[in-house]
């Protein structure tokens, strides 16, 4: 399995922070906010990663990162031209995915689970998606799933009425049909590609399995809140292991 990690888009959740420098390279506690996702899918056994980054901002990342080998893996780049979306910046990684699985992580999630099991729980899965799922207090600004026994019947992005407290946090297991349906894809109100219709398009098929997170999660980049708490959360990890 591949992974793939987003760290384009403008940030403007939190201008003036992200004014110059990209929301993914401000720090959480003592590292920059995108060493978490890189963790928790090197964690996971996936050596093999691509990191797409916005205009502007990828020799950034070239330079902190660089090659990989300070994390034991093995970094490639891709640029988005203009932010169109999460499936849109996804889809520029289809032929680096040499049409094996992927896990998808967006930069400015944070997880304190493992998820070793669960990329093992779905190469049993063999075809289908498989989304990560935390209960949360307000999930209006999220994608919120509503469950059928052990698949996802249907998500909805950032609902008013939220049907459930399900959150869809931002890390995704795509078998290769996710670029077919990328390309089919019609973009949504705010224009974007939006990566809830692609879960969408498996929870359809009848193919979207779930995994609950039990550890707390954080969303580095949705408000200043947010970053705060992600902070938090980093911090007191550190400091309690
Ligand atoms: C995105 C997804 C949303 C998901 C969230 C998790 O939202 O569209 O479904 O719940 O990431 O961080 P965005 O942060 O792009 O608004």
């Amino acid at each position: 399995m591949k992974g793939i990690i987003l760290a384009g888009g403008t940030g403007s959740r939190l201008f003036p922070l992200t004014k110059v420098t990209n929301k993914h390279l401000l720090p959480i506690y003592n590292k920059p906010m995108i060493y978490y996702p890189i963790e928790t899918l090197v964690n996971a056994g996936i050596k093999d990663i691509m990191i797409v980054s916005g205009k502007g901002h990828a020799g950034h990342f070239l330079e902190l990162l660089k090659s990989g080998g300070d994390f034991g893996a093995r970094f490639s780049y891709g640029v988005q031209e203009e932010a169109g979306g999460i499936a849109q910046a996804l889809g520029i990684c289809e032929d680096f995915s040499d049409h094996e699985e992927v896990m998808v992580m967006l930069g400015d999630n944070l997880i304190e689970d493992p998820v070793k099991d669960a990329v093992e729980d779905f190469k049993k899965q063999k075809t289908g998606a498989k989304v990560f799922l935390k209960e949360v207090q307000d999930p209006r600004s999220f994608g919120v799933a509503e469950i059928q026994g052990d698949k996802i019947k249907s998500i909805e992005e950032k609902p008013a009425n939220p049907k459930t407290d399900q959150a869809v946090i931002g890390l995704y297991i795509y078998d290769s049909q996710v670029w077919d349906v990328i390309k089919n894809l019609k973009p949504s109100g705010r224009g974007e590609l939006e990566i809830t219709d692609v879960n969408n398009y498996y929870a359809d098929k009848g193919e979207l399995t779930y995994k609950k997170l039990a550890g707390w999660w954080g969303d580095g980049g949705e408000s200043f809140d947010s970053y705060l708490k992600a902070c938090n959360l980093a911090a007191d990890r550190h400091n309690n292991k």
